[in-house]
């Protein structure tokens, strides 16, 4: 069979938009410190430390200096957001609260307080497009529930030195929690159920710690797209399509994912159908994979338990799996010092799709993968190989690292500089953030390519502001586009320019 068409559904980039899904899951609440009012932040957050990991410390428990600012339901939290001086602690009671907030100063601290198991809730009717989304430093998001948003649930636009914990997410849109641009931030204990793409999408950062989350009932459960020097420990990844996937994906900004380590996680039974929007890219994962490593360099997995998966445990692929991406030249699609160490593996791939079935012929075994490797790789290895049922592994020497007690963790000892960014840098964010999930460059996803859009507004980024801002009907054979009138005027003439002068 040609390499082209193995695995070539098993693929997918987490960049496609979903609208719409709906999952009626229920999750697991964990209750929380109830705050008392008090004038002092520091105070505040001793109250909500609850974890004595000393990888994540440093970011954590970090100090807060301003005042606190109490919002109540039926108040406005992007009001107290507005009179908020950086190093300002929002404390949010618990209520309804439908709105989107925008921080776009640095050091705010967004606290919900739970008080006898209620919780403050952002509620998105199904009608509201993300809940929080921050492009200040030191932001901190903590103790809220979120849900029916349709867009993200908590995302970050090249916000550097973040902590997001402690957060109920359900059935919150596309992406749950989604970093993009982002520099040693702190992503713990949330739990994320019912999101159409990646429930944590950590997209286009570095440095960063994903520890202790639970994630299930989502397309994919934790993603690594894009990014260097991440570490996704302690979590629970069960009942998504896809467990925890660490990837390139061609044609972003950003070109390498390298330095990733996924270690004592849980990742079971990842059986879900997939529910991600037909058409997106990521409606091609197939249910019932457990790990994916896609093109991505000096991944190490260990000590993980994976179970259950009914396609594969693990999946180690390069680019040419892909059936319609483009190829980009300035990414090396080869999977590259992929190192597998010890791992607890049983009952995968007992149901596996029909690319991953031609490959067991091949072999002559009738027993599906705990691992299976397809296309190109280099330099990649397995400890004990003989300890699990593999595909494809031939060249898959013992490793010769053991464990990885050497790396505690990948943030920073002191708080990464703050980036600042220029409108031109927003433009590209906003353009890859939220335009390039339904225009892909030259093919149709949701709406119609980037390069279509190009010949039609020669020279006239100011007619695609316009539109953007009110979309009106154009196309049969397409859905409608959804207004971005939230985005500030300048930023949309910012995307608008982004666009129409973009490559690929
Ligand atoms: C949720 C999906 C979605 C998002 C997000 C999105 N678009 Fe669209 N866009 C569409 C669809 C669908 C159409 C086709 C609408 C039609 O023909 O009626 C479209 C059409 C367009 C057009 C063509 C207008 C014309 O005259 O034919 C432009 C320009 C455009 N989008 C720009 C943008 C920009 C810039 C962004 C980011 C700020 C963006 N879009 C975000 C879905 C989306």
């Amino acid at each position: 069979m040609s390499t082209k068409t193995v695995l070539a559904t098993a693929i997918v980039a987490v960049i496609g938009v979903a609208a719409g899904a709906y999952l009626g899951k229920t999750y697991l609440a964990s209750s929380g410190a109830g705050l008392s009012e008090t004038d002092s932040a520091t105070v505040v957050l001793a109250g909500t430390k609850g974890s004595n990991d000393q990888a994540s410390a440093g970011l954590r428990d970090a100090a807060r200096s301003g005042k606190i600012i109490t919002v109540k339901a039926g108040q406005s939290i992007q009001e107290a957001v507005r009179s908020a001086q950086p190093g300002d602690t929002i404390q949010v009671m618990p209520g309804e609260y439908k709105e989107t907030v925008y921080i776009d100063k640095d050091n705010i601290s967004l606290i919900g307080s739970i008080q006898d198991g209620h919780w403050p809730t952002l509620e998105g009717e199904g009608k509201l497009n993300d809940a929080v989304l921050y492009s200040g430093n030191g932001v901190r998001v903590e103790n809220l529930k979120i849900t029916h948003y349709k867009g993200n649930a908590i995302m970050g636009q090249a916000g550097n030195n973040f902590v997001v914990r402690h957060n109920l997410i359900v059935d919150a849109g596309v992406y749950g929690i989604f970093p993009e641009f982002g520099k040693n931030g702190l992503i713990e204990y949330n739990v994320l159920s019912g999101i159409a793409d990646a429930a944590i999408y950590i997209g286009m950062s570095d440095n960063i710690h994903a520890a202790h989350n639970e994630v299930f009932g989502n397309v994919a459960g934790i993603e690594v797209e894009n990014s260097r020097h991440v570490i996704v420990e302690n979590n629970t990844a069960y009942d998504n399509a896809g467990g925890i996937l660490t990837f390139i994906t061609p044609g972003l900004p950003i070109k390498t994912t390298q330095d990733v380590v996924i270690r004592n996680n849980f990742i079971a039974g990842n059986n879900h159908k997939n529910f991600g929007a037909p058409g997106s890219i990521v409606s091609g994962l197939p249910s019932g994979s457990g790990v994916v490593i896609m093109a991505a360099k000096d991944v190490i997995v260990e000590n993980n338990i994976i179970r259950d998966n009914k396609n594969a445990g693990i999946i180690v692929v390069d680019h040419k799996q892909f059936a319609n991406v483009t190829a980009d030249p300035q990414t090396d699609p080869t999977p590259t010092r992929v190192q597998l160490l010890n791992n607890v593996m049983s009952n995968n791939g007992y149901d596996p799709i029909s690319d991953i079935k031609a490959l067991m012929t091949v072999a002559l075994t009738k027993e599906g993968p705990d691992v299976v490797a397809a296309g190109t790789g280099k330099d990649n290895c397995m400890l004990d190989k003989g300890h699990y049922h593999t595909l494809g592994l031939s060249d898959y020497p013992q490793c010769a690292r053991t464990n990885t007690a050497d790396i505690s963790t990948y943030l920073l000892d002191k708080p990464a500089e703050p980036r600042d960014i220029t409108i031109t840098d927003k433009g590209k964010l906003v353009y890859y953030a939220v335009c390039a999930g339904c225009h892909a460059f030259n093919s149709r996803m949701i709406g119609p390519p980037t390069v279509v859009i190009q010949s039609l507004y020669p020279n006239n980024a100011k007619g695609i502001a316009d539109y953007i801002a009110h979309p009106v009907k154009k196309r049969d054979d397409f859905p409608a586009m959804p207004s971005q009138d939230y985005l500030s005027p300048e930023i949309r003439a910012a995307a608008a320019e982004y666009m129409l002068n973009v490559k690929q």
